[in-house]
């Protein structure tokens, strides 16, 4: 590590300021990024830490002082690293203004997806509660200004067909975008309750054994029954763990149900279906389509196509969204 001349122009670009937070979530004794300080009198960083060296406590001390003056930064090429350890401790990206919305982009798409797997391998309270913490950390960053639904829109994951974490969030981020252009008919708890389904509700799905879930064709009468109850199998884990709230439940009950009684396993429709559930039901079946390879641009064409299985108001605003993203 040396001394770098840098003027203030290319340090933001090149390097974060770090908050004495960040430094502080850092394990104590040893920090896993290099730092500098800034040195506006000669316009260069120097360096302040090495990684991974052991720290004294003063040294320490002394290190979060000079980050809450604004001058310890930290080099974008450690980037991956940092995003890693944000995603740990999502709800640093509220409080960080130094990253940009890329970044946190990418940031969200490690972390949620990551929660979502271990509650869909170890669905117990803990997990759970990991996830509720991150989704909720990821619906406050986008009601703090709308704009960012935009980013996370655009930069959806592709190919999800093999993995079903990956389809959740995109699931989610569509949903999400679905609910808060109608978030004047519900409540701030109903708000919650739908977007914590929205990021869980393939839950039975995933429980079901892969080979099962893999196969094309040739499934025993049993194992087709296995694929078929897949909404109430999530829907009654759920409730094991204690997690009753209707709006949730019913994003997981009714994910693959259609308004004209199309889908499965109730064969539900019209007045029958929940408002959650028809939400559920157009981002998962949006979801689906980017996991068959269209394109989030051409769900503006498709989904019309689908008007009767969908609910108008849902995927009215979703298509409003979705050109206001996309086209203009
Ligand atoms: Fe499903």
């Amino acid at each position: 590590m040396k001394n770098i001349k840098i003027d203030a122009a290319s340090l933001n670009q090149e390097f974060y300021q770090i908050s004495p937070r960040i430094l502080e979530s850092f394990p104590k004794f040893r920090m896993p990024v290099n730092l500098y300080l800034f040195k506006e009198n000669i316009a260069s960083l120097q360096p302040l830490y090495k990684k991974e060296t052991r720290l004294q406590e003063e040294e320490r001390e002394n290190i979060i002082n000079l980050a809450k003056e604004g001058v310890v930064f930290v080099s974008r090429d450690d980037h991956p690293i940092y995003s890693k350890h944000i995603s740990k401790q999502l709800d640093l990206i509220l409080v960080d203004k130094n990253l940009t919305p890329t970044e946190i982009i990418d940031i969200l798409k490690l972390a949620i997806p990551e929660k979502i797997l271990e509650f869909y391998e170890q669905p117990v309270k803990p997990a759970w509660e990991q996830l509720k913490e991150d989704v909720l950390v990821l619906l406050e960053y986008v009601r703090q200004d709308p704009y960012r639904l935009k980013g996370l829109l655009k930069n959806l994951f592709t190919q999800t067909s093999e993995d079903l974490t990956k389809h959740t969030y995109n699931a989610g981020i569509i949903g999400l975008s679905i609910l808060l252009n109608m978030s004047r008919e519900f409540k701030e708890k109903e708000i919650i309750f739908i977007t914590l389904g929205l990021f869980s509700y393939e839950l039975g799905f995933y429980r079901i054994p892969k080979f099962i879930r893999e196969k094309k064709s040739n499934l025993t009468p049993e194992e087709q029954q296995k694929l078929f109850n897949h909404p109430t199998t999530s829907a009654n884990i759920m409730r094991k763990l204690d997690i009753r709230e209707e709006p949730l439940l019913n994003c997981h009950l009714e994910h693959h149900e259609f308004l004209d009684g199309s889908g499965y396993p109730r064969k539900l429709s019209g007045q029958e279906l929940s408002t959650a559930g028809r939400i559920c039901s157009l981002a998962n079946f949006s979801a689906e389509l980017l996991a068959q390879g269209i394109q989030p641009i051409q769900l503006i064409e498709v989904l019309p196509s689908q008007s009767k299985k969908l609910d108008s108001k849902a995927y009215t605003g979703l298509l409003n969204i979705l050109t206001d993203t996309f086209v203009k």
